[in-house]
């Protein structure tokens, strides 16, 4: 059993979505406690934007260069594909995910490897397995009244599908940015979602 921990936000460990996505990590070993853990930290800004080449191959009908972001990418790619279980976390980033995050997607979304196009559009390619997403947000974004759209689930939802990931759960601490009694309380509540959610899962 292997994990892959992506964490994704400029805060690294000490970021709210990274301690909610080590707590769905640490619950996974405890059912599982052989599994492997990769850890990926793509929010610090080390990892690159794709570079033209890639971009290129993108768009050809073969790969234009195997190094530079093509060769991260084919790193990153095998992370995903050796990972039984994937728990991203992710802050909320002006509606979205945050560029790190986005960075990562443009590295393992690719053409001829983890999906192609086909006549009626893309193909996935990747076996699908359980995806979570621990989610942290200044403000509310599911919530009646809630002020600001959220752009976040629906674009992991739709971009991971592209690929063949479609087994999504995302677990959120919602409205950090409002004290720390609303913090403790948003913690508590996903805290409470969480182990519910570990209880009815199948072994
Ligand atoms: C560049 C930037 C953009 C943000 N945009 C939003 C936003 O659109 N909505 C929101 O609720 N919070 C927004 N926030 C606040 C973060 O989502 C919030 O502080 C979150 O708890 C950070 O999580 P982290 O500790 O995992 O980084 C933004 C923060 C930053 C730095």
């Amino acid at each position: 059993m292997n994990i892959l921990h992506i964490s994704s936000s400029p805060r690294g460990r000490a970021s709210e979505s990274h301690r909610l996505s080590r707590k769905i990590v640490d619950l996974l070993l405890a059912r599982h406690p052989a599994a492997t853990v990769v850890d990926r930290m793509v929010g610090d800004g080390s990892l690159s934007h794709v570079d033209a080449d890639y971009a290129i191959s993108q768009h050809s009908t073969e790969d234009v260069s195997q190094e530079g972001t093509a060769a991260t990418s084919a790193e990153l790619i095998r992370e995903l594909e050796g990972a039984d279980i994937v728990v991203i976390g992710t802050p909320m980033h002006n509606f979205t995910a945050p560029s790190g995050l986005k960075a990562w997607i443009d590295h393992v979304v690719r053409v001829r490897w983890t999906f192609n196009v086909g006549h009626h559009g893309k193909v996935p390619l990747l076996r699908d397995r359980p995806v979570f997403v621990a989610v942290s947000s200044g403000g509310k974004f599911s919530e009646d009244g809630t002020r600001q759209p959220d752009f976040l689930t629906p674009y992991l939802k739709a971009v991971f599908a592209i690929i063949g990931l479609r087994d999504l759960t995302f677990l959120s601490v919602q409205g950090t940015a409002f004290g720390p009694e609303a913090l403790a309380a948003s913690r508590d509540q996903a805290d409470r979602i969480l182990q519910e959610h570990f209880r009815h899962l199948s072994p």
